[in-house]
Parts: structure tokens; C-alpha cells; sequence
């Protein structure tokens, strides 16, 4: 009998409840024996802070964030010994340039050799943010930079320039009945508002595909669009935070009717089509270590309205990173970086990476963790507020701190705060505490890196503790309360 027929007879392999990943390891990194009291020790040496513990002593999941730590694919790592290190034009920077003219568009790698380039390469996210916010800064006083949702460097870097950022999240976002896909929206009401009373104080806005401080949630092109057409009303050019692009696509195909025949690469044009620049961290969907830029599109309403900002950003980034031919990028950097964005919008690539997020979600949801829904792209995020509803915790106790402190001693898996904590902030003359919108405890799934074994273990562990959480005590900050970014710096204590 022939195969194809016989096989008629058995399921299809699509129709089993698991599917095999769609990548194989290429190679594996053996964890340290490390036990819940050595760890403890270290914990409490670092006063709590989990940035401070060494990471070979994270026996479980290492969920801190999903930049940077991306696991590369063999070609990657092929590539990166063709790596030319010359200190001009290397070999790496005219495939790189190829790879984003095709990847976001022509016209984000201009080619024209008279002209002051339009793609700045940085070595990271935030680089490539301080150039370009320390030049809006320039452009007027009491300027506004209103967004669906800074990420906490993009508000520091707007800060420091004295622009005031704005958060425009949408009705959805915190409707926790609301079953919306797009919950990584902008609130157009709000922003229409805004605009009719404070255009001429706002620069450009900003878009965070997906929206990392709202929940990893995805923004639809609906949005996007809408967003654009709006703003460009106003003569106001849009820019995208990009740094998960391709997850973002993704859920567009998912979930936007009209895009569901669509191929990933063709949504990314399209998004990328009602941007006038772009930032973005490829230490995320460049799944790459390291690397950052600025794209300013060439005709596009922000280069048509400061044309000359284009030769300044250059100036600035050859004094602080390097020449636009490297940034601040090595040349084997550079090379990781072209095989990386051919791989990240790989529609397999992505279906195995994201569900494999929502799986998780749907693990610790099932186990009755209070935690965001749908699930974003890149992290899972537990609303600590539902987490410890009915106990004797407040806002001001940080149970935040203390869940990923017991987290981490006693499990072995690294999470982060990104709530009252992170995000709030003390005043000292008034001794008063001011705290964020919303209060999570983020798990982010770094790229390629654990199978789902490692994170059913995270999951039961976090399940541990969420039923004994009212054994959780509050902490006490002993360091650094008052600081900015008070987070990455500051030193706790379980109150006794
Ligand atoms: N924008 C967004 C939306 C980000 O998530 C990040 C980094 C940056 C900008 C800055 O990029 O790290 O290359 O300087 N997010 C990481 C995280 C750190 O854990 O979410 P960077």
C-alpha cells in the first residue's frame, strides 16, 4: 500500500496535543549544584536585590528579562567568526543594512553617499534612546512625549532631558474582564484630547510594540494605523520602541481578521509603514547579546521637518559610540545580529516561542496565580495586588520584593518586580510613597533557552508560594528608597 494513503488512517500530527519544538540544541551549559541555603547566604549578603545575585547560582528559570540572553542558533554562531573587525565599513555593516532595508523597509537604511545617514547603530537600546532624546530635548521647553507605555530607560532617558513622558494606556488594559487581544493599545480618546489642547508642546509620540510596562501586550494595526493618521493630522510624526516587532506581528496575524493570510515579514512592512523612526533593542527580536539603533525614514515627516538633526545625531554618535559605520556594535556583533533578524520572523520561530509563553501563563493560571490575561508575547506578569488581595500586605510592605526573594532562595528561579517598587517612588520632604498604576511581578522568557520542563518547575514553585501567601512577610527598604531607579539599587530586609 501506498505511504501517503496509509497514513490517512492516523491522526495527523498537528492534531496531537504536543508538538515536537522546532529547533534542536546545539549545544547545552551544565547548571552549578547550589543549594537553598547557599543561596539564601548570598541573598541576604546582596540585601535582597536580585539584580546583585550572581546568575551561576540560578538553579531554575533565570526570568529577570528576555534582552540579551537570547539563545543563538548555529548559523549565528557561524556568522560570528566571519566577524570583520575593521574600523571602517566592515564586511558585516553592508549585509546588516541589506537586512534592514528588507526586514522594516528601504527607506530606515537610506543609501545615498551625499547625504548624512539615516540608521545609527548603538550598542544598546538605551543609547540609541539618550542620542535621540537628548536631541528632542533641543526642540522647545515643556515639551510632552506621550505614549501606550514608556519602558522604564525610554522615561528615564525623556526625563533627563527635561520632556515630560506620558502614558496613554487603553481602556482594556485594565478592564480585567476584558478579553481583548490588544490590551498593548493607545488610548485614541486620550490622545485626541491631548492633542487638542498641547500639540504644539508634543515633539512625536511613541509607540512600544509590543508594550513591555503594560503586560507585554501586544498593539494591533488597527491602532497603529489609527495612531498615524491621527498624528500626522496634527503634522506630529510617529515613532515605534520596536524591540519586539516580530512578536507583535505575530499576534497581528493571530488575531487581526484581515491579517490572517498575511506572511509575518509582510505585516512588519506594513507596521513599519506608518512610522516616521524607530528605536530599538535587538537585544530582544534581533536575538542577538548585544545592539541597539535609531531609524529615522528617509522622507519621512520627522526627517522632512528637522532635516538637520540627521548630520547632529551622527556628530553625537561618533563622540560617544562610534563611526555610523559600527555604532557601538563589534563586527561579529554585527554579524549575529543579520542571521538573527532573518531567523525572528520566521513564522515557526515565533508559534513555538510565543506559545510557549502562554503555556506557561496557562500553568501558573490553572494553578490559580493571579496573572495578566491574554498572555503577551515575551513574559508572563503576576498582578501582585490580586496575588496578596485578603492578606495583612499593603502597598508600602513591597510584597513584590519578598515574593521573588522567597522565589529565588528558596526555588532557585529569578523573576522581577516591575510594581510599586520599580515604578513608585518616595518623596523625601513630604516622607510620602506614590505608587504606580499597576503592580506585577514580571517572568520573562529569555529566546530559544529552556524547554518546558524548566518552566512547569518555575510555575509549581511560584504555585507554592501563592498558597502560602500569607506567610509571606513585607520587607523593609534599608537602602536607597529615595533614589531614581531605585530598583536596580536599592537593599531590603524582611521585617521581622
Ligand atoms: N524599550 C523597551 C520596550 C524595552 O523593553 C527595553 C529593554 C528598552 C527599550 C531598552 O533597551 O536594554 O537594550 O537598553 N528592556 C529590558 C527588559 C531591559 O528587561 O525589559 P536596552
Amino acid at each position: 500500500m501506498n505511504l501517503s494513503l496509509l497514513l490517512k488512517n492516523f491522526p495527523h500530527e498537528k492534531t496531537l496535543e504536543t508538538l515536537p519544538r522546532a529547533y534542536i540544541n546545539h549545544s547545552v551549559q551544565f547548571k552549578k549544584i547550589c543549594s537553598p541555603e547557599m543561596r539564601t547566604k548570598v541573598l541576604e549578603e546582596v540585601g535582597l536585590n536580585i539584580f546583585y545575585f550572581p546568575s551561576e547560582m540560578v538553579t531554575g528559570c533565570d526570568l529577570l528579562s528576555d534582552s540579551g540572553v537570547t539563545t543563538m542558533t548555529s548559523e549565528q554562531w557561524a556568522a560570528l567568526h566571519k566577524g570583520d573587525e575593521a574600523y571602517g565599513s566592515n564586511a558585516g555593516y553592508f549585509l546588516l543594512r541589506d537586512q534592514i532595508r528588507e526586514t522594516f523597509g528601504e527607506d530606515f537604511w537610506h543609501i545615498e553617499t551625499e547625504e548624512s545617514p539615516n540608521a545609527f547603530l548603538f550598542h544598546q537600546g538605551r543609547a540609541a534612546e539618550d542620542a535621540f532624546f537628548s536631541h528632542i530635548g533641543k526642540l522647545g521647553d515643556n515639551l510632552i512625549i506621550p505614549s501606550n507605555g514608556h519602558f522604564d530607560t525610554t522615561e528615564a532617558n525623556i526625563t533627563a532631558n527635561k520632556i515630560e513622558p506620558q502614558n496613554l494606556f487603553c481602556e482594556e488594559f485594565k478592564d480585567e474582564s476584558s478579553s481583548s487581544y490588544f490590551k498593548g493599545n493607545m488610548h485614541i480618546g486620550r490622545l485626541q484630547s491631548l492633542l487638542e489642547t498641547s500639540a504644539n508642546r508634543i515633539p512625536l509620540v511613541f509607540l512600544t510594540i509590543t508594550n513591555n510596562t503594560g503586560g507585554g501586550q501586544p498593539v494591533s494595526l488597527q491602532n497603529i494605523r489609527e495612531v498615524a493618521e491621527l498624528l500626522h493630522s496634527y503634522d506630529i510624526p510617529l515613532f515605534l520602541d520596536a524591540c519586539r516587532f516580530a512578536e507583535n506581528a505575530w499576534f497581528i496575524q493571530q488575531h487581526e481578521s484581515e491579517y490572517q493570510e498575511k506572511r509575518i515579514p509582510a505585516i512588519v512592512k506594513e507596521i513599519f509603514s506608518h512610522g516616521d523612526g524607530f528605536t530599538m533593542s535587538f537585544k530582544k527580536d534581533g536575538l542577538v547579546n548585544m545592539g541597539g539603533g535609531l531609524f529615522i525614514k528617509h522622507g519621512g515627516l520627522f526627517h522632512k521637518k528637522y532635516p538637520k538633526m540627521l548630520d547632529d545625531l551622527m556628530n553625537y554618535q561618533i563622540m560617544k559610540e562610534g563611526h555610523p559605520t559600527y555604532g557601538g556594535l563589534s563586527g561579529r556583533d554585527i554579524m549575529t545580529l543579520v542571521y538573527g533578524l532573518k531567523q525572528v520572523t520566521e513564522e515557526e520561530y515565533l508559534t513555538a516561542r510565543i506559545r510557549q509563553v502562554q503555556n506557561f501563563g496557562k500553568t501558573l493560571a490553572d494553578a490559580g496565580v493571579p496573572v495578566l490575561q491574554p498572555f503577551g508575547g515575551h513574559a508572563v506578569y503576576i498582578d501582585m495586588n490580586r496575588f496578596f488581595a485578603g492578606t495583612k500586605m499593603t502597598p508600602g510592605d513591597f510584597g513584590g520584593i519578598s515574593f521573588t526573594a522567597l522565589l529565588l532562595a528558596g526555588y532557585g528561579h529569578r523573576a522581577c518586580e516591575l510594581g510599586n517598587f520599580a515604578f513608585g517612588s518616595y518623596d523625601s520632604v513630604s516622607q510620602k510613597e506614590t505608587f504606580p498604576e499597576v503592580n506585577f511581578v514580571r517572568l520573562a522568557v529569555p529566546r530559544l533557552r529552556y524547554e518546558e520542563q524548566d518552566l512547569t518547575a518555575a510555575a509549581q514553585a511560584i504555585q507554592k508560594l501563592f498558597e502560602n501567601r500569607d506567610k509571606i512577610p513585607p520587607v523593609d527598604v534599608i537602602y536607597g528608597k529615595e533614589l531614581s531607579l531605585r530598583h536596580f539599587k536599592a537593599r531590603f530586609r524582611f521585617r521581622a
